[in-house]
């Protein structure tokens, strides 16, 4: 399976296998690759002949002195305008990588190769670049395009499968809030026969970025419709700010179920979608309570970035493959989850 797509016109997406794209997609530049160890371990043969630089693993690294750090190497380097950065790995090499290229030196050029399911379905396309701050989540950051991004499902065969499972948990954000194909497709397999499907996993994959490239190519800045793609996040960044307990898309899972309990409250989602929603989650084996308690994670979600001076834009599923963005101020919202999720 071979596909590619554009992404506001400028950044193209290959779903294919990084050693028969690499050659075609990189530029004759001097390029500088960044990665961590665990990927250059696994995957030597992306490597070969390249000079490379390995960065912190861990959510805790995604982090300004890491940025200064590999600044620090790009300059002992003697990088230039004219070298090209390639970031190959998950969601955090991928953030860091486009944040640092999009400014050392006011910009050099950038790609990907996407080394989780995480990274292929959301993180590694779009153009968000950023570090987390002060326990914020991606807090200081950019918008800038990678040149390309290579989704390449054959090198998920070494990811563990706790982080297998949290891409899944964006994949079905994807499918509720844009794509209800995929969410039946998902629906429809176990999660160890598709841990074992290659190409089951490319067609998540590609039903994924479709999505998302057809959504930034017409919002790329998050002004209107992209914020659809924060479905879940708003309660999935205040775990992320209270606890370590869950990776990313574990924290999304639980967010996930948490706004479609209220969105059913609301009468804005139907019965039938609440329990599909929950029994998928369930399914793939995700934990749909919160690692803490509710009180805290309303006090921290008042804090994140998404909120707009005094208010907070919540997407609300209305269905499987529907959804919409809602603004409230933080004390309306607080008060809703109470009384929908039964806080006394
Ligand atoms: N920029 C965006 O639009 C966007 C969207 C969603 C999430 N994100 C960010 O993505 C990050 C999470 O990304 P992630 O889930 O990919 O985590 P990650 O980058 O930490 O990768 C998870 C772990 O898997 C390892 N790994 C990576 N590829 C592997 C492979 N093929 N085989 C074996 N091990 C492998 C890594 O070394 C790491 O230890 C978060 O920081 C989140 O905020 C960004």
């Amino acid at each position: 399976m071979n596909y590619s797509l554009q992404v506001a016109g400028r950044s193209c997406v290959v779903v294919g296998r990084a050693a028969e794209e690499l050659p075609n997609l990189l530029p004759q530049k001097r390029i500088i690759v960044f990665t961590d160890r665990t990927i250059l371990a696994l995957h030597p043969e992306l490597f070969a002949g390249r000079e490379v630089v390995c960065m912190e693993q861990g959510e805790e690294h995604k982090s300004l002195q890491s940025v200064e750090m590999l600044c620090r190497e790009l300059v002992a380097r003697n990088a230039d305008r004219s070298t090209f950065l390639l970031g190959v790995g998950g969601g955090i090499v991928t953030d860091i990588t486009g944040f640092v290229a999009s400014i050392y030196m006011r910009g050099i050029a950038f790609g990907f190769v996407s080394t989780t399911l995480l990274g292929n379905v959301d993180a590694s396309v779009g153009g968000k670049n950023g570090v987390n701050f002060d326990g914020y989540k991606n807090m200081i950051g950019v918008f800038a395009q990678p040149q390309f991004v290579i989704c390449d499902t054959s090198l998920l065969a070494t990811l563990p499968p706790r982080e297998l499972r949290a891409g899944l948990a964006e994949a079905i954000k994807s499918g509720i809030i844009g794509d209800a194909t995929l969410f039946e497709l998902i629906e429809q397999h176990t999660f160890e026969s598709l841990c074992r499907d290659e190409e089951l996993l490319s067609r998540i994959v590609l039903h994924s970025v479709k999505l998302k490239a057809d959504i930034v190519s017409r919002d790329e800045r998050e002004a209107g419709e992209r914020r659809k793609l924060n479905l879940g996040h708003t309660f999935a960044h205040a775990i992320e700010k209270c606890t370590h307990a869950m990776n990313h898309g574990e924290a999304v899972a639980v967010g996930i179920d948490l706004i479609a309990q209220i969105a059913h409250y609301r009468r804005m989602l139907p019965s039938t979608a609440l329990d599909r929603i929950h029994a998928l989650l369930l399914k793939m084996g995700f934990e749909v309570q919160p690692p803490v308690p509710l009180e805290d994670l309303l006090k921290a979600l008042t804090k994140d970035k998404k909120s707009d001076g005094n208010n907070i834009h919540v997407v609300m599923p209305t269905d499987i493959g529907r959804c919409t963005v809602e603004t409230f101020t933080h004390d309306k919202f607080a008060a809703l989850a109470c009384q929908s999720l039964c806080l006394k």
